[in-house]
């Protein structure tokens, strides 16, 4: 009998006969090809298995339960070295933007490899210096810092502020002054370029919440200068994430390097240009400039515009990580309907919430393919929301207690679980060549009532 017919005769024994007819539906699609895996991802299979570097996927969550999340330490160094690439040897810092993926140890092989840390709160400063990184090699963005953040900010003496409002100038400024200290900003100018991505992941257009428009720059710069407790190094821009065409990069990097003219006639002078973060990666076959192009030109274009004496930085998240992760998970019950075949995993969108809050796509491959011929699947989760899917009409061939591995799972996967349903956040795995670290053990349901109190 058919995979799917087995798990549903399992289920529903007396209605052997409904079932079917049912089952006359679910066609069998025709054979396709071996899974397509994204580039860059380290994914491979060998001996019948994926595998992740030199280490069998099936085996760790054979070791570590499911669903899983593994990482990749060579595909993240690797994906690093692009940059460094494309940046040497003109002066410059990358600060990866841990936001996409903040798990301690993920961190500390950034530090360790050299990087910075894009912050964006209290929280995410706490986590890079107990992951080992110093506080002067972080730049603290976003639009709504606290006055809590700022002091704990500047006591732990951050690198520079990526500062996105006049009013949040004039904050940072007394909060400096209240505590006797400089605050190293920068401005993050928003250039109004349409980055091309998901609406929700666009910063750079006049709409969006970031950074001060382009048209006010050179004033709000002028307004900074006259400010107390302030020390002025640069200027900051980031568009956008997910961008997959060189152009919007390109048209922001010029306009913030015609800005940094604009201030130079002014005699405001910067130390360094910050273009963001917002590089694409592959996940449905999307073909993004590679970071060694996309810096070298902008290296380039730095040298033809006079301007080479400012250091470069740079804020990437997804592009460091995204690819170097799996999230795996088994398959708990095949359930073919009248009109849809459902996959349902034990991870759900608490785990990983792309496809449910951005409809994003994430390549879904079996860890162990059957050979059989596939179905047309909805690979959803047990969630109790219809909102709770992982991926539409997927072909595959899979059978109850089978992992699959969510691929391009690295970027905002972990870093954006919930436990929604009351579930337990997933185990993370490192891995490099065959050496296997649990970097964090699968929370328990303890955890989840943590620092909570019943009322007496
Ligand atoms: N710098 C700033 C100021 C940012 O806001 C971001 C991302 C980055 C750098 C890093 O961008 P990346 O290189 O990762 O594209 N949760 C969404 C993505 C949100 C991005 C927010 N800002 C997703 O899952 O697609």
């Amino acid at each position: 009998m058919h995979p799917a017919g087995v798990g549903a005769w399992r289920l529903w024994p007396k209605r052997a006969a409904g079932f079917a007819k049912r089952r006359r539906q679910i066609t069998p699609l025709a054979m396709t090809d071996t899974p397509r895996l994204p580039v860059g991802s380290g994914l491979h299979y060998a001996h019948g298995t994926l595998h992740l570097e030199q280490v069998s996927l099936a085996e760790l969550v054979k070791r570590f339960g499911s669903p899983l999340y593994v990482y990749s330490k060579q595909v993240m160094l690797d994906a690093l070295h692009a940059y460094t690439q494309g940046l040497n040897p003109h002066p410059h810092r990358v600060h990866y933007a841990m936001k996409a993926n903040s798990s301690l140890a993920v961190l500390q092989v950034f530090a360790n490899a050299g990087c910075g840390f894009d912050i964006v709160s209290g929280g995410e400063l706490a986590r890079a210096m107990q992951a080992g990184a110093h506080a002067q090699d972080c730049v603290f963005s976003g639009v709504g810092k606290t006055t809590a953040e700022i002091d704990q900010a500047l006591a732990a003496g951050i690198g520079c502020f990526n500062v996105e409002s006049l009013s949040e100038l004039q904050h940072i400024s007394s909060r400096a002054q209240a505590l006797g200290k400089v605050a190293p900003i920068s401005l993050r100018v928003n250039p109004d370029v349409d980055a091309g991505t998901h609406p929700y992941i666009s910063t750079g257009l006049r709409d969006n919440k970031f950074g001060i428009a382009h048209a006010d720059a050179v004033a709000a710069y002028r307004y900074a200068s006259e400010l107390g407790g302030l020390h002025i190094t640069g200027i900051d821009c980031h568009i956008g994430s997910q961008i997959t065409q060189a152009t919007p990069f390109f048209d922001a990097m010029e306009r913030v390097f015609d800005l940094v003219d604009a201030l130079t006639e002014q005699g405001i002078t910067l130390q360094h240009i910050d273009l963001g973060g917002g590089l694409g990666i592959d996940y449905q076959g999307e073909q993004p400039p590679s970071a060694v192009h996309l810096w070298q030109t902008t290296v380039q274009r730095l040298h033809a515009r006079g301007l080479q004496h400012h250091a470069l930085w740079c804020e990437p998240g997804r592009s460091l990580v995204g690819n170097a992760g799996v999230c795996l998970s088994q398959v708990v019950v095949c359930k073919p309907t009248a009109h849809k075949n459902f996959l349902i995993l034990d991870a759900a969108m608490n785990d990983l919430p792309r496809p449910a809050m951005y409809q994003a796509y994430h390549e879904i491959v079996p860890v162990t393919p059957r050979g059989e011929p596939p179905l047309l699947w909805d690979v959803v989760g047990p969630v109790c929301e219809t909102g709770d899917w992982l991926g539409r009409a997927r072909t595959l061939a899979a059978h109850e207690g089978d992992v699959l591995a969510i691929c391009s799972a690295g970027a905002y996967g972990m870093s954006m679980a919930s436990q929604y349903n009351a579930r337990p956040r997933a185990a993370e795995v490192l891995v490099h060549g065959d050496t296997v670290h649990l970097i964090r053990e699968r929370e328990r349901h303890e955890t989840l009532w943590q620092g909570e109190y019943l009322v007496t």
